[in-house]
């Protein structure tokens, strides 16, 4: 009998620590290099690069949006070209 408590509270431990590790992976911070790479290999092909001032970070959601149909980027592409791009903005034109 003890040694079923045990079994199912070392396996609940196990299930648990599994669990936090997949959310950490989800919500992991967007790869800024990985978008610096995507940036430079897409969005060329259609039109010039925009800076990153040419829109405010907010029409920068809005535009990557329209960008990703357009382009056909998955969603984490999508998320770490934002990302590259929001932090490529200088100081004085964060908004
Ligand atoms: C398949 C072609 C294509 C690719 C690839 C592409 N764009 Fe565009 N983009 C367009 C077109 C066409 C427009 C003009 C707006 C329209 O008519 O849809 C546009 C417009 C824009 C605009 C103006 C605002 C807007 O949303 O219309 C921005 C900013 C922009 N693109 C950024 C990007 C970025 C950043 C990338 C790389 C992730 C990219 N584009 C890749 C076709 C493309």
């Amino acid at each position: 009998m003890k040694n079923i408590v045990k079994t199912i509270i070392i396996g609940l431990g196990v299930f648990i620590s599994i669990n936090t590790e997949m959310m950490a992976t989800e919500i992991e911070k967007a790869d800024t290099v990985n978008g610096a790479q995507v940036w430079a290999d897409t969005c060329m092909r259609c039109h010039n690069m925009r800076q990153p001032s040419d829109l405010s970070s907010r029409a920068w959601s809005f535009s990557m949006n329209h960008m990703r149909v357009r382009a056909g980027l998955t969603g984490k592409e999508t998320r770490d070209i934002l990302a590259f791009i929001l932090s490529s903005k200088t100081e004085s034109d964060r908004d």
